[in-house]
């Protein structure tokens, strides 16, 4: 990413000036008037400033998914709503599921995706481009996570066709790929969005839904371990004396003095035996193959729920640290449900 310099800061200066200027001629009446240079830039500086947070947050989202995914290049209507930056906004400012239309020189998920920077040119622009509670699309359910109402807005279950419904009838499933979509770990976070079939154990939530206040923010944009993790990178892990270790400066608030790693690697145990058993079972019925695709044609509700169910649970990628109990009940109420 090219540097800020002295230089474009002038540039853009005068840019602004220019069009401040020419927007008092068109308006009539002369205001009061203008600030000068310097009072000009006391704004600008509040951010571009020598703590070089821009260029540490810079460098972290350059190593970050966001930057180097690559699948900004999903720039159709319906996909660049959330995998580019424009399509983002256009989505959030029009309150619909789809940015305008085909997203023209895409960019992927940037600083301008999240935060209002340059419209006020002050140190407010900080502020996010979506903050309310979201609303999720599968089910219309409302969730506040603080900060992370910005996260899922994006990462959450896309609208399957058919909306599995317990208790329905037979249904037709025509996509491969049905399922919640790549990343629905906001639902999995909120407690709701899966197929709810009754079974032997109930839908609550871990306490991560109620007492983690800014959800994701608090465990992914934690302090910074260089680029690997937390900050900017939104990356959970790091690679220390060649293992994979859990950046746990979030956790330790609520779980000091635990082995962090132990307790993730222990969630995903479970997880993984329960995911292996369904999968097992869907394969057997022959309504998914060995690559995790659906096997098109009709099939039982709860056949339907259970493949929405395991694509729910795996694709989420926390192995039940999200929400374990959630994710647990969804996996054994479905396995009970088709056995
Ligand atoms: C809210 C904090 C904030 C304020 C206030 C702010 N900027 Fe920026 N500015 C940013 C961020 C963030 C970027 C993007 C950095 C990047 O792309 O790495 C940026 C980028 C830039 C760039 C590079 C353009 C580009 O597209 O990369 C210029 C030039 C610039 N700002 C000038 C200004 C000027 C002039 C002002 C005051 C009139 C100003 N900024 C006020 C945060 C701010
Ligand atoms: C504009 C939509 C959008 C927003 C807002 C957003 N994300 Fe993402 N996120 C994505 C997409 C799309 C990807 C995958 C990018 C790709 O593959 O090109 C991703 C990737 C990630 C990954 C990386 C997963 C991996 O495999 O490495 C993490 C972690 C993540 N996001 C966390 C967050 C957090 C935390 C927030 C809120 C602070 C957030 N995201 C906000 C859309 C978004
Ligand atoms: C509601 C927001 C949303 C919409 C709409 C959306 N995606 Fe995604 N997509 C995501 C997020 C978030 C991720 C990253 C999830 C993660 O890393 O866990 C992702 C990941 C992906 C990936 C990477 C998967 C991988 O395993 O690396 C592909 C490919 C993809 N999406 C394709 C599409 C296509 C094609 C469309 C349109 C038909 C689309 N997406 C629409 C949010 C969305
Ligand atoms: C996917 C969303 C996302 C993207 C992309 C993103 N940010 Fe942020 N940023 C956040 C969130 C969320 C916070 C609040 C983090 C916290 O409170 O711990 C934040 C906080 C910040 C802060 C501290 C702001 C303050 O109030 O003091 C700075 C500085 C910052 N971001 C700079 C950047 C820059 C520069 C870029 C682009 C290189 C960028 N951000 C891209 C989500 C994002
Ligand atoms: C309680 C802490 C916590 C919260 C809250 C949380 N995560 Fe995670 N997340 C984790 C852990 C731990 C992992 C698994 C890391 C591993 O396997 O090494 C993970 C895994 C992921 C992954 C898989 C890729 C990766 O980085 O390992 C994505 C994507 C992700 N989380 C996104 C989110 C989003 C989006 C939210 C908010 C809706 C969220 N997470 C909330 C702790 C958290
Ligand atoms: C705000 C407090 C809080 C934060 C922050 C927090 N946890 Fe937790 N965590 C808890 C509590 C409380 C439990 C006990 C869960 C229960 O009984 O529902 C728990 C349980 C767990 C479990 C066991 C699975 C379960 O839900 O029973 C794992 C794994 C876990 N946390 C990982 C993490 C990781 C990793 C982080 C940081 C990235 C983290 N937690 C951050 C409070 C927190």
């Amino acid at each position: 990413m090219k540097q800020f310099t002295l230089l474009s800061l002038f540039t853009a200066l005068i840019f602004t000036s220019a069009i401040i200027i020419s927007g008092c001629t068109k308006e009539g009446p002369q205001g009061p008037a203008g600030t000068d240079g310097t009072d000009g830039t006391a704004g600008c500086v509040k951010c571009h400033d020598d703590s070089q947070n821009i260029y540490a947050a810079s460098v972290q989202w350059e190593a970050s998914t966001h930057a180097t995914g690559g699948n900004f290049e999903r720039n159709a209507a319906s996909c660049g709503a959330c995998h580019t930056s424009q399509g983002f906004l256009q989505r959030i400012a029009n309150g619909t599921m789809e940015a305008d239309g085909t997203v023209e020189n895409p960019a992927p998920i940037n600083c301008y995706a999240c935060h209002q920077i340059h419209e006020t040119y002050t140190e407010e622009d900080w502020a996010f481009t979506a903050s309310g509670p979201v609303e999720f699309w599968i089910d219309g359910t409302v969730a506040d996570m603080g900060k992370a109402n910005l996260c899922a807005q994006c990462h959450q279950s896309r609208v399957p066709d058919p909306i599995p419904v317990p208790g329905g009838g037979d249904v037709e499933i025509t996509s491969i790929r049905y399922g919640p979509h790549h990343g629905p770990q906001g639902n999995m976070l909120a407690g709701s969005g899966g197929y709810e079939v009754e079974g032997s154990l109930g839908y609550n939530s871990s306490l991560h839904t109620e007492l983690v206040e800014n959800g994701c923010v608090t465990c992914h944009m934690a302090d910074a371990y260089g680029a690997q993790a937390g900050g900017h990178t939104m990356g959970m892990s790091y690679i220390y004396h060649g293992h994979a270790v859990v950046n746990d400066a979030g956790c330790v608030a609520c779980h000091e003095g635990e082995d962090i790693d132990e307790k993730v690697e222990e969630a995903k145990a479970d997880i993984d035996v329960l995911l292996a058993d369904l999968k097992g079972l869907l394969i057997e019925q022959g309504v998914l193959d060995s690559s995790d695709y659906a096997i098109t044609g009709t099939m039982t509700s709860n056949q339907a729920g259970a493949i929405f169910n395991y694509q729910f649970v795996r694709e989420d990628r926390s192995g039940g640290t999200h929400n374990f109990k959630y994710a647990k009940a969804l996996l054994t109420n479905s396995i009970e449900s088709i056995n």
